[in-house]
């Protein structure tokens, strides 16, 4: 509205003035919504004197009736303007509030996520791995529930040997256990042909008693080498670490525990590729200054066998308790292979040598970072395994 609209309301209708006059304060003064609304219906509402004002028109003397009218709209259309403009200013004002209010201070440091890391053994899996894969071994792998046949005969494992006991050994149908102790042979590759039907059991009308298979928890990874070899020509040069089972609890045996054994076949290898492949390892592993010693001993699969020690990691080789006094800690079983496997994986014995090693990845972890109890690795506390 122009300053000649307002002299001409003033002069004219100073009744309608009067009201825009209080309208516009009422409504500059409203703090809020609701107020304002009050401010909405006591001026412009159907029973605010506007309105009445308005709809009286017709009974004005004639000659005042445009005047009113005319001035009335004007008073009505400069009102609603001014209401909603107060209306916008009271949303604007509360949004800039809660902006203010709800901001999000994105400078604040964030809620720190502890970070992770590997398991020790899966980390010491990995760092021998490293090192057999640096001398150009690759890694292999085979099932944790294994047959008896590549757990035990096919690595030349006599029936009677007492790692074949239940009491060493976690069978999955005890029944293939008690009918060993029985004295019936039942580890051959028929017997594995067994367990290869089992999905359709019955097949084999020959076997008298209900044999489900001999299937067992693998008490070594060493299946995984005749498993190689049969898949695959020589030369052979593999590592195979993975989960391994045997009924054992105490500080330094746990039911589940891994391997990491190595396989070389190939012409011409000897012993002392062996022991150099082996003192390679051991420094790597345990440090370059370490000394190695083999011990002759017994294993099914090589002939001759081998344990390997290496040099106290506590004294160094003048004796304590943890070496026992002797200066040496016992690492791993190796050997030759024994040329009677190649028999079973179809390898000429008359060509080839081998040789072959296993380690205990928990016992390799204990010693290097003087871990006293190897269940402490299982019970998933993680303030002991933080430390590694
Ligand atoms: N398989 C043997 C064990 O579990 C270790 C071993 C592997 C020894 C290969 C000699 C050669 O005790």
């Amino acid at each position: 509205m122009d300053d000649a609209q307002l002299h001409d309301l003033q002069e004219r209708t100073p009744e309608l003035a009067a009201l825009l006059a209080e309208g516009s304060a009422a409504a500059a003064a409203a703090a809020e919504p609701d107020a304002l609304e009050q401010v909405r219906v006591r001026f412009l509402g159907r029973k605010s004197r506007l309105t009445e004002i308005l709809r009286s028109i017709s009974s004005l003397p004639a000659a005042e009736r445009p005047v009113v009218g005319k001035l009335g709209n004007v008073v009505r259309v400069e009102l609603e303007r001014l209401v909603a403009a107060r209306e916008d200013e009271l949303r604007g004002a509360s949004l800039a509030a809660a902006l203010t209010a709800e901001r999000l201070d994105i400078t604040l440091p964030g809620v720190p996520l502890p970070r992770g890391h590997r398991h020790l053994i899966s980390r010491t899996i990995r760092e021998v791995e490293d090192i057999f894969l640096g001398m150009g071994y690759k890694v292999a792998e085979g099932p944790e529930i294994e047959l008896d046949y590549y757990n035990f005969t096919a690595l030349n494992t006599p029936d009677d040997h007492p790692a074949r006991s239940v009491d060493d050994t976690f069978f999955i149908d005890q029944r293939t256990a008690i009918r060993r102790a029985a004295g019936d042979a039942g580890a051959s590759p028929a017997g594995a042909a067994a367990v290869s039907a089992a999905g359709s059991p019955g097949g084999d009308a020959a076997a008298s008693a209900p044999v489900v298979g001999d299937l067992l928890l693998r008490t070594q990874t060493s299946p995984v080498q005749v498993r190689t070899m049969e898949s695959q020509e020589p030369p052979v040069y593999i590592i195979c670490p993975g989960k391994v089972y045997r009924p054992d609890l105490d500080a330094t045996h746990t039911p589940m525990f891994h391997q990491v054994e190595g396989l070389a076949v190939d012409r011409g290898i000897t012993l002392a590729d062996l022991k150099g492949t082996l003192h390679q390892f051991a420094r790597e592993f345990f440090g370059a200054d370490r000394a190695i010693r083999l011990r002759p001993h017994f294993f099914p699969f090589t002939e001759p066998s081998v344990e390997l020690d290496v040099q106290c990691l506590l004294c160094g080789g003048t004796g304590c308790r943890s070496c026992k006094y002797s200066g040496w800690l016992e690492i791993l079983g190796a050997g030759m292979v024994d040329p009677n496997l190649y028999g079973f994986v179809g390898y000429d014995s008359g060509e080839l040598q081998g040789f072959a090693f296993g380690m205990g990845v928990e016992r390799m972890a204990m010693l290097k970072h003087g871990v006293p109890d190897a269940r402490a690795l299982f019970d998933n506390d993680l303030r002991f395994l933080e430390q590694f």
